[in-house]
């Protein structure tokens, strides 16, 4: 069967974009692993909105244009800030239970809690349990819908071009698909695709995502011919929990919003030498101080302290950060929290415009694994479930608008697996896992330098050949498609990183400390050999 649109990625961006299509529509959307094991399953904060009389829309672009340290593109700013307030009142009406508080008159109202870079209260949340929230609803909808086909544990491989003879490539007209319970490997085709797959965060030793944040859609948007950009900004969180079961439990932002407290381990406070805003500095600013303050006083980890508020109010707020650490034996109404940053959040992604178009005809990106130019060189916290939420609505309207004059593709070859054979040394999968995610981690974290930068370079060609030769002799399994990925995603952050001779929001090399105040802020765009300037679909 051949569908009308497909979408890679059951998080808030693609489950956004199918439950905006009408029910003449017929969606199929991927996940390789359950439907809600995704970064928005896991998002505690919130997302942000103007609800509130003292705000305004300029400011909500005034403060993403701050953090984004002069590469935002303020017309997306301005696009997605506007959008904001309907796309809350969308998932109200949906049914998601965001948290409220006594109005001046007794009436519930949203409550809008705080959080880093914003200057007034506007992120809407569900307490410290966000995407769970929204998740669950957006899934019950999704499955009631029955235009909708979900496919679990069905982990996209690569995006198919229509071939134009002579070695020219057309518009994208499907996906292989492996599934991973039969271990079969498919070919899905549609008239549209999308990939609404989420971050790269995994490509570090120590992050707050899911084990299947991968890049996937970003390596498969390259390898088919797309641009991709500024994917040297990689968002290190500054306060995930540090304990050995812990695996980067984050310790959301608003705890901060709500009066926490960074402190080294006497129990001084330090975030007021960096920032005048302290704790509320943008993440960038709070990451690189912890980072800095670890550094020079050889810790292993600082502290994030709100036990001077009242148990109630913090168990009211975070009840799920209480109970996780409750878990890990550390009462938090009663004691600092040890934290570290950890890997967060892909700014750069596949280029878009406003509609989530990318380069290659009839694909779409939205959402995390998108470069749509609302982040710049530092996303701002809760502008990212936001921006899956607004560019998931756009991207139907423009896709509901074209689709009738979308052809139906041709039928196309299915996988050739005549030349490969099951692997006899998975041991090579695990290992180069393994050792890629440790060297970013090392030469490619918070901190760069140029011969850092140029150690990994050297490390992920090795890997890169490496793992291709593994791919074109061995049967896909999982690991193999995430490896292969994250060498190449791997790749790309070092080319971009090395390409930035300054520092800005979050890529800081010591080798250019300042920022270029010379020439205009540029994006760091990477342009894949195969890449054919055209924007006609
Ligand atoms: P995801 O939600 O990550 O979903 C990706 C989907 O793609 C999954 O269904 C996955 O199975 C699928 N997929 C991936 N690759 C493939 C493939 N090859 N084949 C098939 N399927 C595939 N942002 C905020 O704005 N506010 C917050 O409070 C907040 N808190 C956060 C807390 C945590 C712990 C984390 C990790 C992130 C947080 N973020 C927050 C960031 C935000 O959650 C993510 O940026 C956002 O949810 C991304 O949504 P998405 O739909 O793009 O991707
Ligand atoms: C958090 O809750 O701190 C995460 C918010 C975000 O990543 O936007």
């Amino acid at each position: 069967m051949i569908h009308d649109v497909l979408i890679v990625g059951s998080g808030a961006a693609g489950l956004t974009l199918a439950l905006q299509l009408p029910s003449s529509t017929q969606v199929v959307v991927l996940a390789k692993n359950t439907l809600t094991e995704s970064s928005t399953f896991h998002a505690q904060g919130g997302i942000a909105a103007v609800l509130d009389d003292a705000d305004t829309i300029d400011l909500h672009v005034a403060d993403t244009l701050t953090a984004g340290a002069g590469l935002c593109d303020p017309t997306i700013v301005r696009f997605v800030a506007e959008n904001a307030p309907a796309a809350i009142r969308r998932l109200v009406a949906c049914g998601v239970s965001f948290t409220t508080a006594p109005g001046p008159d007794g009436t519930p109202l949203l409550h809008l809690t705080r959080e880093g870079g914003h200057s007034r209260r506007r992120i809407v949340h569900a307490a410290d349990a966000t995407g769970m929230a929204v998740q669950t609803v957006l899934v019950e909808q999704t499955k009631a819908a029955p235009h909708v086909t979900l496919l679990e544990h069905t982990i996209a491989i690569d995006l198919v071009r229509e071939p134009l003879g002579r070695g020219r490539l057309g518009r994208c007209v499907g996906v292989y698909t492996l599934d991973l319970k039969t271990g079969r490997v498919s070919l899905l085709q549609a008239r549209v695709v999308v990939l609404a797959s989420g971050g790269a965060s995994k490509v570090y030793l120590y992050t707050s995502n899911p084990d299947g944040s991968t890049g996937d859609g970003i390596a498969m948007a390259w390898r088919a011919g797309c641009r991709v950009a500024n994917l040297e900004f990689c968002q290190f969180h500054p306060t995930c929990l540090y304990h050995p079961q812990a695996k980067s439990f984050l310790i959301t932002e608003a705890v901060r919003g709500e009066g926490g407290w960074l402190r080294l381990p006497n129990g001084q406070r330090f975030m007021e030498a960096y920032h005048p805003r302290a704790e509320l500095a943008p993440r960038d600013i709070v990451a690189r101080a912890i980072d800095s303050e670890m550094k020079k006083a050889g810790l292993d980890c600082v502290y994030l302290d709100i036990s001077h508020k009242p148990a109630a109010f913090i168990i009211h707020h975070f009840p799920t950060v209480h109970a996780k650490c409750l878990e890990f034996g550390l009462d938090m109404t009663r004691e600092p929290l040890p934290v570290v940053p950890a890997a967060h959040y892909t700014c750069g992604g596949v280029m878009t415009d406003r509609m989530g178009r990318t380069d290659v005809p009839n694909l779409y990106a939205i959402g995390e694994c998108a470069f749509t130019g609302l982040h710049g060189a530092n996303r701002m916290a809760s502008n990212s479930l936001l921006e899956c939420l607004v560019f998931g609505a756009a991207a139907a309207d423009d896709v509901l608008g074209r689709l009738p004059d979308i052809p139906i593709p041709p039928e196309l070859p299915s996988w050739d697996e005549s030349c490969v054979t099951d692997s006899d040394e998975e041991v090579v999968v695990a290992h180069n896992w393994d050792e890629l995610r440790r060297f970013m981690w090392d030469y490619v974290g918070i901190v760069r330098s140029t011969k850092r930068l140029e150690r990994a370079k050297r490390r992920c060609e090795l890997l890169s050949s490496e793992i291709n030769e593994y791919y074109r002799s061995f049967r896909v399994t999982n690991d193999l498609i995430e490896l292969r990925n994250l060498t190449l995603i791997a790749k790309l952050m070092v080319w971009s990183a090395l390409a930035r001779k300054e520092s800005r929001g979050l890529h800081h090399t010591i080798d250019f400390p300042d920022s270029d105040t010379i020439a205009a802020p540029q994006n760091t765009i990477l342009v894949p050999d195969n890449f054919l300037a055209r924007r006609v679909l």
